[in-house]
């Protein structure tokens, strides 16, 4: 497979992506086992000391917390801002979480999701996966800094041009290949794997965003608060995912990632439907059609390791990170 027309996906990416030069020279120093940053402060007193302002207010761009600069809006979840800010302490660009008050229906357990999301992340430290670097509460909202990521979701880059070429879409999912080893050598099942948390940076460099769903049997994250906010997102979801969130392991992360292989394959879902009971249905008892009718250019290999994936019982799929990393090595091997 020929890797060197790789360089070509920057072509996709927004020509006026904020450049960042020196984020790869601030970090170039650092191994991926090295820590980097504050020490994490979530600790229970913290959280349960912390009140909700009565008055909301919204983080706008110069806003300070603590030593972080708000510099440019990134993006609104359901839940939260995402800023990208400036630590004025360590000098270098950062991304900012903020809880966003006025879509929270239940603040102590967006609270603690964040906190769980912190915590998660601080597990994890591989150059695929963002860089945890500090967690704390603000009088006006409690906050997550992550390493600041340059570049765009593969979902943006899906839905603005469709299906990417076949050597791009093995090469930015088999970097989500060694983010999810890493993220369950540490004990961790993500349970939110879709394009929209892989952010791609220039020369077609992924990392895995995105812990707020991360369940960790370890440290007994987000046990019984199984909820239809804890069960992922509909597309991208594992049968058993659908059935009992709470009770997954890491194969339904195996499923995911083959629904999200099989989007950039294609440009399009394995399953559609009207609504989210609509494709859980789909995702129980309808075979996806394969990867390789829909898109002549995908190898009948390829096709078959999706569809692999995307088996509907997990004792069918490929069972661990050596499994999935060897499916990933023939094919680029192929
Ligand atoms: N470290 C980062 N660097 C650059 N951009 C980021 C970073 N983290 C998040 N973003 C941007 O913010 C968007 C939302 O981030 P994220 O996926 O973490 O929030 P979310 O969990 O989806 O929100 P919600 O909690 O409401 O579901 C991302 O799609 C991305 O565009
Ligand atoms: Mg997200």
């Amino acid at each position: 497979m020929d890797m060197n027309i790789l360089p070509t996906i920057d072509d996709r990416l927004e020509p006026d992506t904020p450049a960042i030069a020196d984020v790869e020279t601030i970090f170039a120093g650092s191994t991926d086992t090295e820590s980097v940053g504050n020490s994490p402060s979530w600790g229970k007193d913290t959280a349960a000391d912390f009140a909700v302002p009565d008055t909301i207010i919204n983080p706008i761009i110069g806003d300070r917390i603590e030593s972080y600069i708000l510099q440019e809006h990134l993006g609104k979840g359901v839940s939260c801002f995402v800023f990208r800010g400036w630590d004025e302490r360590n000098k270098y660009p950062v991304a900012l979480k903020i809880i966003n008050w006025e879509n929270v229906f239940d603040r102590a357990a967006a609270l603690r999701q964040m906190r769980t999301e912190a915590a998660a992340l601080a597990r994890v430290k591989h150059s695929k996966v963002v860089r945890f670097i500090d967690f704390g509460f603000d009088p006006r909202w409690p906050y997550l800094v992550t390493e600041y990521v340059e570049g765009r979701p593969l979902g943006e880059l899906i839905r603005s041009g469709g299906a990417l070429p076949t050597e791009w879409a093995v090469y930015l999912i088999s970097q989500m290949v060694d983010a999810l080893g890493a993220v369950w050598r540490a004990g961790l099942v993500h349970r939110d794997i879709k394009p929209d948390n892989i952010l791609i940076g220039p020369n077609g460099t992924s990392k895995l965003i995105d812990f707020g769903l991360a369940k960790a049997t370890v440290l007994q994250l987000n046990s019984g608060q199984t909820g239809p906010e804890l069960a992922g997102t509909a597309a991208y979801l594992a049968p058993e995912q659908a059935k009992d969130a709470s009770v997954v392991d890491l194969r339904a992360d195996i499923y995911s990632l083959g629904v999200a292989f099989y989007e950039t394959l294609t440009g399009r879902l394995p399953f559609t439907g009207k609504n989210r009971l609509q494709l859980i249905y789909h995702h129980l008892n309808t075979e996806p059609t394969p990867v390789a009718s829909i898109n002549a250019e995908v190898s009948g290999l390829i096709s078959d390791i999706c569809q692999w994936m995307l088996a509907k019982n997990p004792d069918d799929r490929p069972q661990n990170f050596e499994e999935l990393r060897q499916a990933f090595d023939a094919i680029i091997g192929s």
